[in-house]
């Protein structure tokens, strides 16, 4: 009796612990789909086996108690896409872990950083409405000081507004979109023509102009970017969408040295020269280390220095000398547009193969350097068994031996081929994907199972 009586309260408790996990991350099954239209949901599709999964599952978890407490209309789920895969895949849900906004029939994917802020910054945003009013002075000055971009609709309903509408529910993924009346705008904002939609950045504002800015979405995927932005991997992918060159001095940000010599007063004339008309075809930034940059363009580059990326077609430029002055900048600058410089790199069949090449180097390099042992177990064994093998069929004189050898080095040619497809393809996943992994549905799920 006593046995059931405590059983019965430890399933109470159990319950009671599992109904306040629930109450901040619902599990959800395949009654989500009728039962989720009248809310907002953000949910992680996630598979069982799935290694980022389970680093982003206590981040989940304080997503979902801080949007309980902050009083967000969001409800936070998460969804075993590999039990579910059917509601998953009508989700658009390719690789685990996928984190959705759903609102209505609008689906919103995040792509950024898989931490709580920014998570739940996400969340606040999407979820609101696509177009903030700014009714008043104090309220845009308010916002100026929160946001370092700020795009404002200006005037009256009109087709523009419409536009801006339109462009606002998709790109509100990565940016606040606001509306004004010309009374809110500080004064020191004049503009010449009403309806119009401004950005505000960089300590300065400019307007949209239909005729030499194409379409309002590019032009504002364009602009979502402060003129100097401090780059990494993840940025860098982004940048890539504006389809601006970037320009990245490439620093040691930790040098105390340096911080004051050379990269304030760096700053400070790049800050200069974005407000020139060059901002319109640059990207400016700097970037911690040569690391990221190295691997990118398969070579090295001194520290401090400056590089120029041309995200379209993977070209680089660097300078002929080491730049000291403004007019050294401005000077590699200009070479670059009207293009006098030398371009490297590119996405060319012969860099296609130095990639490859690179990184299985890289690849060797790094398990040698981790674990010399393992290293030489894994490269030195079979190289060794090879050779034995090898010299085996060379002193044993028979013509099966040679049909042998040569089955083997297709075999083994075969092999190293499949190996370098791999890792060019986690290669171009680095490239091409945000940062933070997300893994593949198809390839590596079995693999993933045996580890766990
Ligand atoms: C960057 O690449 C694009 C696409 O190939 C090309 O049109 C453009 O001219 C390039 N820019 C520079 C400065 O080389
Ligand atoms: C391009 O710009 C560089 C740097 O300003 C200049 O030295 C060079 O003469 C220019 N070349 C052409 C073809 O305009």
């Amino acid at each position: 009796m006593a046995e059931v009586k405590a059983s019965l309260f430890c399933g109470v408790v159990a319950a009671l612990l599992c109904s306040t996990a629930l109450a901040f991350v619902e599990d959800l099954d395949e009654t989500f789909k009728d039962t989720r239209v009248n809310d907002i949901w953000l949910v992680d599709f996630y598979a069982p086996w799935c290694g980022y999964c389970k680093k982003l599952e206590p981040i989940w978890f304080d997503v979902g108690a801080e949007l309980k407490s902050s009083g967000s209309p969001v409800r936070v789920g998460k969804m075993d896409a590999t039990a579910y895969s059917g509601m998953a895949s009508e989700f658009g849900v390719r690789g685990y872990p996928t984190i959705k906004l759903l609102k209505g029939d609008l689906a919103f994917s995040y792509k950024g950083p898989r931490t709580k802020d920014d998570i739940v910054e996400f969340a606040n945003r999407v979820a609101g409405p696509a177009v903030r009013a700014l009714p008043s002075k104090q309220m845009f000055e308010h916002m100026m000081k929160r946001h370092d971009v700020l795009f404002v609709y200006v005037g009256a309903d009109s087709p523009l507004k419409e536009k801006y509408n339109d462009v606002a529910s998709e790109l509100i993924v990565y940016t606040y979109f606001f509306s004004a009346s010309e009374e809110a705008l500080p004064e020191s904002v004049s503009l010449s023509e009403l309806p119009t939609v401004v950005v505000f950045k960089d300590g300065g504002h400019f307007t949209y102009d239909e005729y030499e800015d194409g379409s309002l979405s590019s032009w504002v995927n364009k602009e979502r970017f402060q003129g100097y932005l401090q780059i990494d991997g993840f940025t860098l992918y982004e940048l890539g969408e504006t389809g601006k060159l970037v320009a990245i001095a490439v620093i040691h940000e930790k040098d105390p040295t340096e911080q004051s010599d050379r990269t304030t007063p760096a700053r400070n004339r790049v800050t200069v020269l974005i407000s020139s008309l060059i901002s319109r075809d640059f990207q400016f930034g700097h970037m911690d280390g040569n690391d990221y940059i190295n691997s990118l363009i398969m070579g090295e580059v001194a520290v401090p220095s400056v590089i120029i990326l041309n995200t379209s077609n993977e070209q680089y430029f660097l300078p002929s000398e080491p730049i000291e002055t403004m007019e050294q900048l401005v000077q590699f600058i200009s070479g670059v547009l009207n293009g006098s410089a030398q371009a490297y790199g590119g996405d060319g069949f012969i860099q296609r193969i130095k990639r490859v090449a690179f990184d299985a180097k890289s690849t060797i390099m790094s398990v040698f350097r981790s674990s010399p042992l393992l290293g030489c177990f894994l490269f030195g064994l079979p190289l060794g068994v090879i050779s034995l093998m090898c010299y085996g069929i060379c002193t044993a004189e028979s013509d099966d031996g040679s049909e042998d050898m040569d089955a083997l080095k297709r075999e083994g040619l075969t092999d190293e081929e499949e190996e370098e497809e791999e890792e060019e393809r986690q290669r171009a996943a680095e490239l091409e994907g945000p940062a933070e992994e997300e893994e593949d549905v198809g390839e590596k799920a079995p693999e993933e199972k045996k580890t766990d």
